[in-house]
C-alpha cells in the first residue's frame, strides 16, 4: 500500500468544535480513512455508504475480508434507515433507550443501503451509536453513517490512545482525529437481536447482567464467548470476528486463570520458563504478591476494579513489548460484569492457558 501523509487533528474530547472536525468530515466526504475516539476504543472510519471506501479499511488494517464491520450513527432515525426487517424495531427500541449511545453493539437484519463491504456478505449489520462526544459529532457533520473496526493493524490489540493509533497506521490511513484516552477501554458488546432470546456474541462495555436486567429475560452467550475458536477456517462460527486470534502483543502471553494465581503456582511455572533460557514478565492485578519475584511486573489496576483493568487492559498489552521479556505471566480476573470483557480478550491474546 502507497505511503500517504497521515494528518492529526487535536480535538477537545468534550467540546469538540465544528471547525476542528471539517477536515476530517471533509476526507471522509470523499472517501478517505479517518481515525476518530468513542468511548471504547479508537475507531477506524470510512462512509459506510461508499463500497469503495470501505474496502480500502481492509486493506489499511490488514483486516481478512469475511470479517464485518460495525456501522456507526448518531441517531435512531440513521440506525432505522438500515435496517431491513421492522419487526426487530421494538426491541432496537428498548436498548437503545437503555444503552445508546454507549458501547452496545446490535446485529439487525440490514437492508439495501448497506453494501456487501461493510458485512462482509451477511444479511445483517451490526449497529452501534457511540456515547463519545468527538464520534457523535463527526456522524453528525458527515451526515452519514460511519463503517469503524477498532484502529489497529489485524491482530494486535486495539487502541485506547492516539499514540496506539499512530504506531499501527501512520502513513496507511489519510487522519487521526486525537482526544485523548478512551474511558471504557474494551470494545462495544455485540448483541444479536435476530432471535429472541438475543445472542451475545462478544462480551465488551455493557455487561450480559445488565442487558438480561433491561430484556427482563436471560441473553443467550455464545459458547465462543468463553471457549476461544483458534481456526481462521472455522465456518461454524456465528460472528466471523470469533475465529481470529486477536489482541496479541507480540510477547508470547500464558495466561492464569484467577484460580490458578496462586504463589506456589506462580513460581513453579516461572522456574519451568526460567529453566528454558526465557526472561519471564508479569502482567498482574494491583493486589497481586509479586514485588518480591525481583521479574518486571506491569501493573493493570484493582481487582476491585474491574472497570479500571478494562480501561487499561490494551494499553498495558502494548506496554508488554517494551518490557525485555520473553514471554509473560498474565493474571486472570473474576469474569462477572465486564471482567466477562476482559478475560474474553485474554484468552484470545494468550496462547496458553492454565487453571
Ligand atoms: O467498540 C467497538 O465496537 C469498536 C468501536 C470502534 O466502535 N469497534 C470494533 O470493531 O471493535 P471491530 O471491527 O474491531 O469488531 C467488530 C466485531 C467483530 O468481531 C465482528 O465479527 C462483529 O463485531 N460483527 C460486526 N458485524 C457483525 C454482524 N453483522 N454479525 C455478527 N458479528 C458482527
Ligand atoms: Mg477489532
Amino acid at each position: 500500500m502507497l505511503t500517504r501523509v497521515t494528518h492529526l487533528w487535536n480535538v477537545d474530547p468534550v467540546h469538540p468544535l465544528r471547525d476542528e472536525l471539517q477536515p476530517a468530515a471533509d476526507l471522509l466526504r470523499v472517501g478517505g480513512l479517518v481515525a476518530f475516539p468513542t468511548e471504547t476504543v479508537y475507531g477506524l472510519g470510512a462512509d459506510a455508504l461508499s463500497a469503495a471506501a470501505v474496502a480500502r479499511i481492509f486493506q489499511a488494517k490488514g483486516r481478512p475480508q469475511d470479517n464485518p464491520l460495525i456501522v456507526h450513527v448518531s441517531s435512531l432515525e440513521m440506525a432505522y434507515s438500515l435496517m431491513g426487517q421492522s419487526d426487530e424495531r421494538p426491541i432496537l427500541d428498548i436498548l437503545a433507550a437503555a444503552f445508546w449511545p454507549g458501547p452496545l453493539t446490535l446485529v439487525v437484519t440490514r437492508n439495501h443501503r448497506i453494501g456487501d463491504q461493510v458485512t462482509a456478505g451477511l444479511g445483517t449489520v451490526g449497529l452501534r451509536m457511540p456515547s463519545h462526544p468527538v464520534a457523535l459529532a463527526l456522524i453528525d457533520e458527515l451526515e452519514r453513517p460511519i463503517a469503524a473496526p477498532s484502529a489497529n493493524r489485524s491482530g494486535r490489540p486495539s487502541p485506547t490512545m492516539p499514540q496506539h493509533v499512530m504506531a499501527d497506521l501512520n502513513g496507511r490511513i489519510e487522519g487521526i482525529v486525537s482526544a485523548g484516552a478512551c474511558s471504557v477501554g474494551v470494545e462495544s458488546t455485540v448483541l444479536d437481536i435476530t432471535e429472541w432470546p438475543p445472542v451475545l456474541l462478544r462480551p465488551g462495555g455493557a455487561t450480559p447482567e445488565e442487558i438480561s436486567g433491561v430484556l427482563g429475560t436471560e441473553v443467550v452467550v455464545d459458547r465462543h464467548v468463553h471457549v476461544p475458536v483458534t481456526d481462521p477456517e472455522a465456518t461454524q462460527v456465528r460472528s466471523p470476528g470469533m475465529k481470529y486470534r486477536h489482541y496479541a502483543p507480540s510477547t508470547p502471553l500464558i495466561l492464569v486463570e484467577a484460580s490458578a494465581f496462586t504463589r506456589e503456582r506462580l513460581r513453579d511455572l516461572i522456574a519451568i520458563q526460567q529453566s528454558q533460557g526465557n526472561r519471564v514478565g508479569i502482567l498482574a492485578t494491583d493486589e497481586a504478591d509479586v514485588a518480591s519475584l525481583d521479574l518486571p511486573v506491569v501493573r493493570m489496576g484493582s481487582r476491585a476494579r474491574p472497570d479500571q483493568i478494562a480501561a487499561n487492559l490494551f494499553s498495558a498489552l502494548r506496554h508488554v513489548d517494551r518490557t525485555d521479556v520473553d514471554v509473560v505471566l498474565v493474571e486472570g480476573i473474576d469474569d462477572r460484569g465486564v471482567g466477562l470483557a476482559v478475560m474474553n480478550r485474554l484468552r484470545r491474546a494468550a496462547g496458553r492457558r492454565i487453571g
